[in-house]
C-alpha cells in the first residue's frame, strides 16, 4: 500500500520537481545543482564560458531577432559564425525579408537569394538584432515599498522605476534597457542590450529546401528541411560589418545518440504554473473556438494561393504564420487531452500543500480557489474573445485595413463639429491614407479578403450573443440569412469597393465626407469588432485578469519558494540556455531516431507530394550525392525550447555550433505547459546540411571562408 502511494506521487510530482534536462536556464543565474546536472549530461565548459561580463562568452554570440520599432520584443533568435557580422538564422524567420525584394518577376522567395559581394546584400527593413549585455536583479529597486504602497499604483511606479534606470545604464542611447519581469511578478530583472538595426541578407536557400515538408511537415518529425538564412549585422554609422565580440565556431563532427545538446537563444512564452482550470480552458475555450476559426481562414487563403501566383507571393508569410499557430494549437490541445494534463494538474494540486507549513498552506488553498473562481467567470468572455481575436480584429487583414481610417473619420466630424479642425491636418491625414492603401494593396488582395471576411462573419454571427455585435451590424445582419450576400451587399457600392474607390473617395476629402464614412456598411461592420472589444470585451476581462494575476502572481511564489529542486522562470523572451541529450523518441509503438539524413530529402521527394517539391537542378545534385545516406539532414534533442527559440545555435558539450534549432514535434508541442521527456524534442538543422546546400548547391565559397569551423 505504501509503495503504492509513493509511485503514484512520483508519478504526478513531475509538475514541478524538475524532471532530467527539463528546463530554459538565466545563463547569468545558474545554479550549483543545474550545473551538476548539466555535467552529467555531458557538458564538458565551465559556467564562466557561458555568461560572463568580463570577458567574451557564449552569450556574447547569441542574438535576439526583434522588430526596430520594439527590438526586445524578440520572435526569434540567431548567432554570429563569423568575424565580420556573419549570423546563422532560420529561413522562416528570414521569410519577411525575403518576401520584401520578390516579385513574380524576381522571385527570391522561391529561388533563394545570394550576394555575390557586400554591395548585394539586400536590407532586412524593419529588422533588428540585439545582445543581452548584461543583466541584473532589480527586484529590490523596482518594488522598493510596495508592501505600504496601494497596488493599483504600483504599475505607474514601476514604469517609473524603469524609466529612471534606462537614463542611468543607457549610456545616451548607446544601450536599450529593458526591464522584465519574472516568476509572474515576482522577480524583476534589468536587461542592458546592444541593439543593431542595420542586418542585411546574404544567403537564403529556395523555400523548397528552406521550407521542405511545408505545412504537412511542419511540427513533426521525422524532418529534411534546410530550414536556414545566413545574414549579416553592420554598424549602422560606419557602413561596416559588426565585428562581434564572440562568435561561435562551427562542428562537422555530427551529433550521435546520446550527445550532450545545449540549445541558447530567446524563447518566448510559456505557462507551466497555469493551474488545472485554467488549462481546461485553454484547451476547451481558447483553443477550441481559435482553432475552427483560424482553420477555415487558412483554408481559404490556400486554395487562394494554389490558383494564383500572385496571390501565392502575396500571402506566402502570412499564411505560413496563420497556419504555423494553428497546427501548434492542435498539437496542444491534444497534448493536454491525450496525457491528461487537466487531471495531472488537479493531482498536483492536491498533493503539494503537503509539504507546505500552515501559513502557506492557508493562503495556498485560498489562492487556488480564488483562481478557479476567476477563471471559471471569464468562460464566456474568453470565448468572445478569441471570435473578436480570430474573426474579427484579427481575423481578415482588411479589418485592420479599414481601422486605419478610424482617425480621419474622426477628423471630419468630432473634431469638426468642436472646432477642433484644421483643414491641413485633414488633408495631410488624407493623404497618409492614400499611401497606406497603396501598401496595403501590394500585399494583399480585395476579393481573398472578402472572401475570408465573409467567413469570419459567419463564424462571430453565429457563435456571439447578439449584445455583442454592435446595432448597425447587428440590424443588418438581421436582414440576409446568408452572409455571402451580405459581403456582396454592403461592398456593393462602398467606398471600400476597390481600391480605386478608396483612392477617389480620399483625394477629394471635405468635412462632408466624414459622415459618409462613418455610415459605410464596410466600415461599420470592420469598426464594429473594435468598438465591442473596447467597450464591451477589454474592460471587464481586463478587471477579471488583473484580479488573476494578483493571485497567480501569489500561486507562483508559493511554489516557485517551495520546491526542492531549483524552478526556472517562464519563458519570457529573455536570454535562457537549455540542455539535454540528442535522443530519440516513441510515440504509440512507433520508434522515431534522433538523425535524418540527405536521402530520405530525395525519398520524399519522389513520393510526388507537393509539400516535397524541389527545384530540378537541386533534385540532380541529390541523385548525384554518393554518400547522401550519411550527410545528416536534421537533428532532435531534448532540450526544452519553444517559439522564440528558433534560429538558436545547437552547440555541443564544447560549445561548438552543431545545428540550428527550428521547430518541435508536435507530441512534444504541450512542453510549454509541463515537460514530458519521453516527448519534448527540439528539431534542429544539422549545420552539416546547412553546409552541404551553401556549398553544394549555391555555390556561396566566399561564405565558408567567413565561417570558422572547430580543430582547422
Ligand atoms: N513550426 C515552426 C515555428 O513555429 C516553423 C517551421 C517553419 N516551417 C514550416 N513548414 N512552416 O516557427
Ligand atoms: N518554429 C518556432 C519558432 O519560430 C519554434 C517552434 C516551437 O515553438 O518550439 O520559434
Amino acid at each position: 500500500m505504501r509503495k503504492l502511494h509513493l509511485t503514484i506521487i512520483l508519478f504526478f510530482s513531475g509538475i514541478f520537481f524538475l524532471q532530467a534536462d527539463e528546463g530554459m536556464w538565466m545563463p547569468s543565474e545558474l545554479d550549483e545543482v543545474t550545473l551538476e546536472n548539466m555535467r552529467r549530461a555531458g557538458f564538458m565548459l565551465s559556467e564562466s564560458d557561458v555568461y560572463n561580463e568580463d570577458q567574451p562568452s557564449i552569450h556574447d554570440a547569441v542574438l535576439g531577432m526583434g522588430p526596430t520599432d520594439n527590438p526586445v520584443s524578440f520572435f526569434g533568435s540567431a548567432a554570429f559564425i563569423g568575424e565580420s557580422g556573419l549570423i546563422l538564422t532560420n529561413h522562416h524567420l528570414a521569410l519577411r525579408y525575403i518576401q520584401q525584394h520578390s516579385s513574380p518577376e524576381n522571385n527570391y522567395i522561391r529561388d533563394g537569394f545570394l550576394a555575390g559581394s557586400d554591395e548585394q546584400e539586400l536590407p532586412a527593413n524593419g529588422l533588428s538584432v540585439s545582445r543581452l549585455v548584461r543583466t541584473e536583479d532589480v527586484t529590490a529597486i523596482i518594488t522598493a515599498g510596495f508592501d505600504t504602497i496601494p497596488a493599483r499604483q504600483h504599475n505607474n511606479i514601476m514604469n517609473e522605476r524603469g524609466r529612471e534606470l534606462a537614463e542611468e545604464y543607457g549610456e545616451d542611447g548607446k544601450y536599450f534597457v529593458n526591464i522584465r519581469s519574472f516568476f509572474s511578478g515576482n522577480q524583476y530583472f534589468m536587461e542592458i542590450y546592444r541593439v543593431y538595426n542595420d542586418v542585411r541578407l546574404v544567403a537564403v536557400p529556395p523555400m523548397d529546401l528552406g521550407k521542405f515538408g511545408g505545412n504537412r511537415d511542419n511540427w513533426q518529425w521525422p524532418r529534411q528541411s534546410a530550414d536556414f538564412a545566413i545574414l549579416r549585422v553592420y554598424h549602422e554609422e560606419l557602413d561596416m560589418p559588426v565585428y562581434p565580440r564572440k562568435h561561435l565556431s562551427v562542428s562537422t563532427e555530427g551529433v550521435h545518440e546520446g550527445d550532450f545538446t545545449m540549445v541558447f537563444g530567446f524563447p518566448g512564452t510559456t505557462k507551466q504554473f497555469l493551474t488545472s482550470e485554467a488549462v481546461r480552458q485553454l484547451a476547451e475555450v481558447t483553443h477550441h473556438h481559435s482553432i475552427n476559426i483560424r482553420g477555415e481562414k487558412v483554408s481559404i487563403m490556400e486554395e487562394a494561393m494554389a490558383a494564383d501566383e500572385d496571390i501565392w507571393v502575396k500571402y506566402t508569410n502570412l499564411h505560413a504564420s496563420a497556419s504555423n499557430h494553428l497546427l501548434r494549437w492542435r498539437g496542444e490541445r491534444e497534448g493536454i487531452h491525450n496525457l491528461g494534463l487537466v487531471e495531472r494538474k488537479q493531482q498536483f494540486e492536491q498533493t503539494f500543500p503537503e509539504g507546505l507549513c500552515e501559513e502557506e498552506a492557508a493562503s495556498y488553498h485560498e489562492t487556488l480557489e480564488a483562481i478557479k473562481g476567476i477563471v471559471t467567470e471569464l468562460d464566456t468572455l474568453e470565448m468572445i474573445n478569441a471570435h473578436i481575436m480570430e474573426a474579427g480584429i484579427g481575423g481578415a487583414e482588411f479589418t485592420a485595413f479599414v481601422a486605419l481610417f478610424d482617425r480621419l473619420g474622426a477628423m471630419a466630424t468630432r473634431y469638426a463639429e468642436a472646432g477642433r479642425l484644421d483643414e491641413g491636418d485633414l488633408q495631410r491625414e488624407a493623404y497618409r491614407l492614400r499611401g497606406l492603401t497603396e501598401d496595403f494593396f501590394e500585399n494583399h488582395d480585395l476579393e481573398l479578403e472578402k472572401e475570408i471576411l465573409t467567413a469570419m462573419v459567419r463564424h462571430y454571427d453565429q457563435n456571439i450573443p447578439d449584445s455583442y455585435k454592435t446595432r448597425a451590424v447587428r440590424e443588418r445582419l438581421a436582414e440576409y440569412d446568408d452572409h455571402d450576400a451580405y459581403i456582396r451587399d454592403i461592398f456593393e457600392g462602398s467606398i471600400f469597393a476597390s481600391e480605386e474607390s478608396i483612392y477617389q473617395f480620399l483625394d477629394n476629402f471635405t468635412v462632408a465626407d466624414g459622415e459618409v464614412l462613418e455610415q459605410d456598411p464596410v466600415y461599420q461592420l470592420n469598426l464594429g469588432f473594435y468598438f465591442v472589444n473596447r467597450d464591451l470585451v477589454f474592460p471587464e476581462r481586463q478587471r477579471l485578469r488583473n484580479q488573476y494575476g494578483v493571485h497567480h502572481k501569489e500561486y507562483v511564489r508559493l511554489i516557485s519558494e517551495n520546491s526542492n529542486n531549483p524552478v526556472f522562470p517562464d519563458a519570457n523572451s529573455s536570454l535562457r540556455l537549455s540542455f539535454g541529450t540528442a535522443r530519440g523518441y516513441t510515440v504509440n509503438g512507433e520508434e522515431f531516431t534522433h538523425r535524418t539524413y540527405l536521402s530520405e530529402v530525395l525519398d520524399k521527394h519522389h513520393s510526388g507530394i507537393a509539400d516535397y517539391d524541389l527545384p530540378e537542378d537541386y533534385v540532380a545534385l541529390l541523385e548525384q550525392t554518393d554518400n547522401a545516406d550519411r550527410i545528416p539532414a536534421c537533428f532532435i534533442n531534448d532540450s526544452h525550447t519553444t517559439g522564440g527559440s528558433s534560429g538558436s545555435p545547437v552547440l555541443d558539450a564544447h560549445g561548438n555550433l552543431v545545428g540550428i534549432g527550428f521547430d518541435r514535434s508536435s507530441h512534444g508541442v504541450v512542453s510549454d505547459l509541463e515537460y514530458f521527456p519521453d516527448y519534448s524534442r527540439n528539431i534542429a538543422v544539422d549545420i552539416n546540411y546547412v553546409l552541404f546546400v551553401l556549398d553544394e548547391y549555391m555555390g556561396a565559397d566566399r561564405l565558408l571562408e567567413e565561417i570558422s569551423f572547430t580543430g582547422n
